[in-house]
């Protein structure tokens, strides 16, 4: 891609002294079970007409009964090391992005670890919900940039099924269940990530929760009643928050690269809601084809969603080597990030 101004690689200013972060390799995996708009039309009070009007969902993927975030995780993880031809006994450092792990401990990550057979790997999970994915790569990168590490693993996973309250309508027509992995490295011949901006905000920590489980309100026969084992989310307050707090992470991320959002080939939205990615773009000049849209086949998959469009993005060949690309997220926390790769 040409560029008509230089643009900066900020991440390389830290005196790394010539060394990259990029994203070697992407792979994901989706269940295979599908579960469409007229499934739930039988479950509850909604429509397709509604849920495709109101969000872009089409359909969504649920896992098996014995099918777990680490299963999720572990075979997006294969497909992606695959790809980049790295084995699981190269990998230095195994990070998972999950608000749906396994049990609350151990990590999800060092199931995976072990699932992969990654001996030397360390693990760790993250929670930062649907920002997740972006704030591992900016996690990750670090120990590459540091040469602490050869090689690490991104994963974003989730199994939203669990903790759906398929009662509520407001938010059970929105989730599914999928994971994608990235393998980060050096690349002598690239500047892979050029930024990552990241952001928080815990005084909305009460827009998207899942009230119980933890230390606050630890399971009971109480809680189980009523219902706070499940995601509660305000759906109005939300969808504003993540329209301004992604343009602004996106604008700051282009200005801190000197860049213009037409030099960048793809955009990779968390997808959410195709009415969220369209106001985002609308105020970030993007163009028709500039975004990368896939939530009509799998609905919001928290973590693992940015993961999973990218790779999708990258096998239907809409980003190539050199391109300019951005991921984008806004997620509970609230949390939201937005990285640029040259790829
Ligand atoms: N079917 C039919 N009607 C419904 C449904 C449904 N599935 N769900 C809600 N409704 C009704 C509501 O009850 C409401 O009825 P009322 O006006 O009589 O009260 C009406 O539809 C409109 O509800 P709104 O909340 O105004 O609908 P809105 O257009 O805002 O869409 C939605 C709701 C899709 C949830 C949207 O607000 C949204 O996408 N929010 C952001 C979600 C998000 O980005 N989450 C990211 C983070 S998720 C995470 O971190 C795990």
């Amino acid at each position: 891609m040409t560029t008509s101004k230089k643009f900066r690689v900020p991440h390389a200013e830290h005196n790394y002294q010539g060394r990259s972060c990029s994203i070697a390799a992407v792979g994901s995996y989706v269940p295979s079970r599908i579960l469409t708009n007229a499934d739930l039309e039988k479950m509850v009070e909604t429509s397709d007409e509604w849920i495709t009007t109101r969000t872009g969902i089409k359909e969504r993927r649920i896992a098996a009964n014995d099918e777990y975030t680490s299963d999720l995780a572990a075979k997006a993880a294969k497909r992606a090391l695959e790809k980049a031809g790295v084995s699981p006994e190269q990998l230095d450092l195994i990070i998972v992005a999950t608000i749906t792990p396994d049990m609350p401990f151990p990590a999800t990550a060092c199931l995976v670890q072990e699932k992969l057979g990654a001996k030397k790997a360390a693990a760790f999970d993250l929670e930062a919900a649907c920002s997740g994915f972006i704030y591992g790569l900016e996690i990750g990168q670090q120990f590459i940039m540091s040469r602490t590490y050869e090689n690490v693993l991104v994963i974003g996973a989730e199994k939203l099924s669990t903790i759906v309250d398929w009662k509520d309508r407001n938010t059970c027509v929105l989730f599914g269940d999928g994971a994608g992995a990235a393998v980060l490295q050096h690349r002598s011949n690239s500047h892979g990530l050029l930024t990552v901006c990241m952001g928080s905000d815990g005084g909305k920590s009460n827009l998207i929760m899942m009230p119980g489980g933890g230390s606050r309100n630890p399971a009971t026969p109480e809680t189980v009643n009523a219902r706070l084992h499940y995601l509660k989310m305000e759906g109005r307050e939300t969808f504003k928050n993540a329209v301004n707090a992604m343009y602004a992470a996106a604008k700051e991320a282009l200005d801190r690269c000197n860049l213009d959002i037409s030099q960048i080939k793809c955009i990779i939205p968390h997808q959410a809601n195709r009415r969220i990615i369209e106001a985002v773009g609308e105020r970030l000049g993007a163009k028709e084809g500039q975004i990368f849209v896939n939530l009509h086949k799998y609905g919001n998959t928290s973590a693992a969603s940015v993961a999973i469009a990218l790779d999708e993005a990258v096998e239907s060949g809409v980003i190539n080597r050199g391109d300019f690309v951005m991921l984008l997220a806004f997620g509970a926390g609230l949390t939201w990030a937005a990285a640029i790769i040259e790829w």
